[in-house]
């Protein structure tokens, strides 16, 4: 039974559940049809900010099929939550404009449509600010970031030595609100029995989910099953219980029946979360030789009036660059918006943008190639905690990339080629993110036929997580992947931590390697013997990963673009897009790929296309659609290659696997705006790059 070590990660293992998902087999969270199911259509606010004074729910429960109108007049009540965005149909307080402010139950969904549209709610609105500015009188300083990062760092004396550089950029970089648009948007089906409540919802975490939603409705987390095999992507807008799920568990609890609710893509764009519009300003100073001095990142954002989110813009500036006077910051102001959410690597996506735009404009500057730039500023240790780095290879990410790009001859002059009707430039941007790991619990259990499954409430949100649990417990119990069955996405299975912060490998990985190494034991000590039982053996990973050494973790990458920029119309396309990784341990090189590619895709995505727009007057986001919220067709994107540089590194887990769901976004859409620097000497420092602003 026993073969080599390990001869399973690292290998190009198909997806375990894929013929499952092409042939229409795999069960989505609205694919779920219990009996007597009811549907719900929620109702949203019409007003940004204001008071909802009365709801004519009595007309419409009159129609046919209707079974119920909810709004905070007749809600059952909930628990008061930490997030007041889950307060739902609590208070008639409006918030933001869609802000869910009733809901119609109905027999079917066509008569709960109708219904919705018929309720008619009276508010009294108020007048309304949505509008981020760097300057807004009520911007304060929160007393921490996400991720639990401190809001503000200082080393040195940044404003002296601000003073004192021989070269200095100073610019201010605008990023917009961005929607998550996965392609299954969010849905949920709630079905109450007694005590107990069954949620059959898309999200990227069904334990997390249940200590949300559990306390909601006072009830222990025993109480609340979730289930969730298969999920259509999710980008963190999945990550955090949301007003959807709990607005269907109450809809349920109401009428007393099963309850269907979909989010609706038009709904998505004011209850599923965004990411927050930036306006950063970095301060670079530098010697002649562009030997970085000072680093000042300083970063405006919003949340909403129900909720702080602060998203940590600036935290991977603390990373990057050596530099021996330094300051990062957040600001946040609370306007009468929705509340922004996780989207895709939220703080280094945009934070990256800024820095890596800025990087760029001191080449320039300095009149150093901008490759070259990059590792003269390597740092040695962490720059502002002092902490090793677990591993960094930043550097051969940079040189490999250039090799493999073909960057060694570039022409650093902007506006000097063209190639037919397009001027055509290159860009380079190095990329980070933070490698994180959670506790988690796994069981694996092994059968007399000699099967063996291995359980965790892990979630597979498209990423392959259930296949590289399928090889990493191969390895680990030293048997074929066909032995073993892994099972995810359900609160009966022992709790684990959510998809989120690029973590699900390391989180979930120590925990099903931990249970398998138990496994073993147990039958070693049963001479190999399995009763006709079978024989489970579980594991906690939370006292290994409370006590792990302090090391800077970060997985790092180089980001090669290359556009051509239309003559006469201003429109960027990109050419070629070309990545390279340290990031740990590839488990599996065909579902790494595909991250990968993934992201630098949003990152490209980022660059050019995707820009919620903010109606000041309205108070709303005015995109609702895929045709007025753009994202890239495979037409957009002809050619992007994506490689790593494999890393041994022992400080992170027992795969040596760091996290590669978000890297992959980062840094991208600073690559791309260089470039088109490159192109056409045009710096576009607010995203995305409309053909518009390079016209103008
Ligand atoms: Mo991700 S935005 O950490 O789910």
């Amino acid at each position: 039974m026993k073969t080599e070590a390990r001869p399973y990660v690292g290998a190009a293992l198909e997806r375990v559940e894929g013929v499952e998902k092409v042939t229409g087999l795999a069960r989505y969270a609205y694919e779920n049809f219990p009996d007597d199911l009811a549907y719900a259509v929620p109702v949203q606010a019409t007003v940004a900010r204001g008071t909802v004074l009365a709801a004519d729910v009595d007309a419409v429960v009159r129609l046919p099929g209707v079974i119920a109108a909810i709004w905070h007049g007749n809600a059952p009540r909930l628990a008061p939550a930490d997030n007041a965005e889950l307060a739902v149909l609590q208070s008639d307080r409006v918030a933001y404009r869609g802000q869910y402010v009733a809901v119609v139950v109905a027999e079917t969904l066509q008569c709960a449509q109708e219904a919705a549209r018929l309720l008619r709610i009276d508010y009294d609105a108020e007048p309304h600010d949505v509008e981020l500015r760097a300057d807004h009188p009520e911007m304060y300083r929160p007393d921490r970031v996400n991720a639990g990062y401190p809001a503000d760092t200082e080393l040195g004396d940044p404003d002296a030595a601000l003073a004192a550089a021989p070269v200095l950029v100073d610019a201010t970089y605008r990023t917009p609100a961005e929607h998550n648009n996965p392609m299954e948007p969010h849905a949920t089906v709630a079905v109450w029995s007694g005590d107990g409540l069954t949620l059959h919802d898309s999200t990227q975490g069904v334990s997390a989910l249940r200590e949300t939603i559990a306390p909601l409705f006072g009830m222990p987390p025993d109480n609340v099953r979730v289930i969730s095999p298969h999920v259509g992507g999710g980008f963190g807008s999945k990550g955090a219980a949301l007003p959807p799920v709990v607005l269907a568990a109450l809809a349920a609890k109401h009428t007393g029946r099963p309850v269907k609710l979909a989010v609706t893509r038009q709904q998505m764009f004011a209850v599923t979360g965004y990411r927050t519009p930036t306006i950063q300003r970095v301060r670079l100073g530098a010697d002649t030789d562009g030997r970085l001095t000072v680093i000042v990142h300083e970063a405006f954002e919003q949340s909403s009036r129900l909720r702080e989110f602060a998203e940590q813009t600036t935290t991977p500036t603390r990373v990057m660059y050596a530099a021996p006077d330094r300051r990062t910051a957040h600001r946040l102001v609370r306007l009468d918006v929705p509340t922004p959410a996780w989207m895709r690597a939220p703080g280094e996506a945009p934070g990256m943008f800024a820095l890596e735009s800025a990087m760029d404009e001191l080449a320039v500057a300095c009149g150093i190639d901008p490759v070259e730039l990059r590792i003269r500023n390597e740092p040695a240790a962490e720059p502002e905690s002092g902490l090793p780095f677990s591993s960094r290879d930043l550097v051969g990410c940079l040189r490999e990339g250039a090799r493999r790009f073909g960057w060694a001859d570039r022409d650093p002059t902007p506006a000097a080629r063209t190639r037919g009707r397009m001027l055509v430039g290159t860009g380079v941007a190095a990329s980070m993110y933070p490698v994180y790991r959670r506790p988690s619990r796994a069981s694996a259990r092994c059968e007399p036929d000699g099967r063996f499954s291995v359980r965790i409430a892990a979630a597979d949100i498209g990423t392959g997580a259930r296949t590289i649990l399928t090889q990493v417990a191969a390895d680990a119990l030293r048997v074929t992947p066909d032995r073993v069955r892994v099972e995810v996405g359900d609160t009966a299975l022992p709790a684990a931590s959510l998809a989120g912060g690029s973590a699900g490998t390391a989180s979930w990985g120590t925990a099903v390697v931990r249970a398998c190494e138990a496994l073993l034991e147990e039958l070693d000590l049963r001479g190999g013997d399995v009763p006709a039982e079978g024989l489970e053996a579980t594991a906690d990973t939370a006292e290994e990963v409370g006590e792990q050494p302090e090391y800077a973790r970060h997985a790092f990458g180089a980001q090669f673009a290359e556009v051509g920029v239309d003559l006469d119309t201003g429109e960027t396309r990109v050419l070629r897009l070309l990545g390279v990784f340290a990031a740990g341990r590839i488990v599996n090189p065909v579902t790494a790929r595909s991250q990968f590619v993934g992201g630098m895709t949003m990152g490209m995505s980022m660059a050019l296309l995707e820009e919620s727009v903010m109606d000041r007057e309205f108070g709303d986001y005015l995109n609702h659609d895929l045709a007025q919220y753009h994202v890239p067709t495979a037409m957009d994107l002809p050619d992007v290659q994506a490689y790593w540089i494999e890393e041994d590194d022992p400080h992170l887990n027992p795969l040596g696997a760091k996290g590669i769901g978000e890297i992959g976004i980062v840094g991208t859409a600073a690559a791309v705006a260089n470039a088109v620097h490159h192109a056409t000497g045009v710096r576009v420092r607010d995203l995305p790059i409309r053909l518009d602003k390079l016209v103008r």
